[in-house]
């Protein structure tokens, strides 16, 4: 086992020892290497000033350049990487990178604070040759926050570097980090300690699951979007963390001739690629979850294994009809996955058992769909989140699973409801009937992000709006097109 760990920054090989397992990248870069470009504005993965580009292979030996949120990423993460900061994009003489280039030519900047970010976010699409289009822009920029210039001029810089050339100089840099980043593939587990806190990277199945069974009151670290918070916000103190990230296969999606089988370190950004090409409604759920930054590090089983009674991913994947994976040891046992939620804050999970896998059946659902209320469009928790799919044969609806984040205590199917759309006509009055039972199913709790009666009547207005959409009768978008429909105009 190693104690140190090694990745590149910005070009050079860094071997890093002795340091706490929750120390975050943001902190270590501005605090122990003064690499100060990179903000920190919330601390909590919401306003993109402490974004950075993060490369590695996957399972495959593909990169990606992965634009990733500092504050709330932990040292440990960054074993066998790249990172990229603002420090490090410009050319060999100091010469300007295009993506900075281009912010100062449309004006796109004034304090400054929240620039850094932008540029890196732009810098990330710009690497991977996609997301500077007119129709992806707002998504590659909907993790970052500006209060001052104003996104216009912010945009149209994004927009000049669609299908501009790389300089050569980042050409061979790119080629250089590539051939460094074989170099550091090492092997062996990675350990890192100050001596109180801990945080531990496997490579194999068979030590991610031994130390689990063995340490099951370590803390499973998968992207950290949430327990990141858990250290900034709620200085937690995580006196031993578990990585799924690094383990062979982990990050993988298997396909297999039934299901599709997302192992633990499956990102939401790569679900929403292999989902979304499945089922469009899948993709409209997940351009809306977190940001780009969030999606690039948080994992669906993450959003499983959280409990969260507002998570996006549950109410979705219990419409496709998954099932959940538990391990222990080398034993598994697949549950249904609406039976893994048992009521606030507790899961069917035994204490050393973790999650494996979220098997989603390849079945055809062409009445499958999302809708998510929040305040903002982007980058933002649901009030409400409705996932719903019924089954139609000869003008009768024949199945129909109806799943609500929000709704209760835990993601829940809205029973009555649905029995009331099984063996209904496929007509506007079956759905009508089925959106005034929901005050059987439910009776939601008030908070910050809506009260029980917006709750309540905002969930019997999606059940009607699905049934007007998948009936034919009217389709209502109410945002969502960004800057493609303006240019339309
Ligand atoms: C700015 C921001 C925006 C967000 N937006 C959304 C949103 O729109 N919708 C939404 O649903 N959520 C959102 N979230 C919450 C978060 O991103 C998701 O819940 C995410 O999926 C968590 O996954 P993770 O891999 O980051 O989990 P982690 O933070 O690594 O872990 C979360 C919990 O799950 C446990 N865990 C992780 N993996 C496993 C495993 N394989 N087995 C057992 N336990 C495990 C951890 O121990 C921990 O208790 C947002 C978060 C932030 C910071
Ligand atoms: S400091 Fe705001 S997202 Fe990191
Ligand atoms: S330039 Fe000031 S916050 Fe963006």
């Amino acid at each position: 086992m190693r104690n140190y760990l090694t990745f590149i920054l910005n070009g050079d090989i860094q071997t890093v020892t002795g340091i706490a397992g929750d120390m975050t990248l943001l902190t270590w870069l501005r605090r122990e290497r003064r690499l100060t470009g990179s903000k920190e504005g919330c601390a909590e993965g919401d306003c993109g000033a402490c974004t950075v580009v993060v490369a590695r292979p996957d399972s495959k030996g593909r990169i990606t350049w992965r634009p990733v949120n500092a504050c709330i990423l932990f040292m440990g993460m960054l074993e066998g990487s790249a990172v990229t900061t603002v420090e490090g994009i410009s050319g060999p003489d100091g010469e300007l990178h295009p993506c900075q280039q281009a912010i100062v030519d449309f004006h796109g900047s004034q304090c400054g604070f929240c620039t850094p970010g932008f540029v890196i976010s732009l810098y990330a699409a710009w690497c991977n040759r996609t997301g500077l289009a007119a129709n992806q822009i707002d998504d590659t920029l909907a993790g970052n926050l500006c209060r001052c210039t104003g996104y216009r001029p912010i945009v149209d810089a994004g927009l000049s570097l669609a299908g501009m050339h790389k300089p050569i100089w980042e050409t061979q840099r790119q080629k250089a980090e590539k051939t460094l980043l074989k170099t550091i593939q090492h092997t062996e587990m990675v350990e890192i300690s100050d001596g109180k806190k801990a945080f531990a990277a496997p490579l194999k199945q068979t030590d991610f699951s031994n130390i689990y069974a063995e340490n099951s009151s370590a803390t499973i670290v998968s992207g950290a979007t949430d327990i990141g918070l858990w250290v900034t916000k709620q200085h937690r103190q995580l006196s031993r963390m578990l990585w799924t990230g690094r383990v062979d296969g982990f990050d993988v999606i298997e396909d297999n001739k039934t299901d599709l089988v997302i192992r633990p370190a499956v990102t939401h950004q790569t679900a929403m690629d292999t989902l979304g090409k499945r089922w469009p409604a899948a993709k409209t759920l997940l351009r809306r979850f977190g940001s780009l930054q969030v999606r690039s590090s948080g994992t669906v089983c993450g959003n499983i294994a959280n409990g969260s009674p507002i998570g996006d991913m549950p109410p979705l994947l219990m419409a496709l009809g998954s099932t959940i994976e538990l391990q222990r040891g080398i034993k598994t046992r697949v549950i249904k996955l609406e039976d893994f939620f048992i009521s606030y804050g507790t899961q069917n999970r035994k204490s050393d058992e973790f999650v494996s896998a979220i098997i989603v059946p390849k079945i055809k659902a062409p009445y499958l769909r999302c809708y998510k209320l929040s305040k903002r469009f982007d980058q933002d928790i649901s009030a409400v989140m409705m996932a719903a799919n019924v089954t139609v044969k000869n003008g009768t609806i024949t199945d129909a699973v109806i799943a609500f984040g929000g709704m209760a205590g835990t993601p829940l199917r809205a029973k009555a409801a649905e029995a009331v759309l099984i063996g209904g006509s496929f007509n506007e009055s079956s759905f009508v009937a089925a959106a005034a039972t929901l005050g059987d199913d439910f009776a939601p709790l008030s908070d910050m992000r809506g009260s029980a009666d917006y709750r309540m009547q905002a969930a019997r207005n999606l059940v009607l709006k699905y049934g007007l959409e998948i009936t034919g009768q009217s389709h209502v978008e109410l945002a969502g097109s960004g800057v493609s429909a303006l240019l339309a105009d």
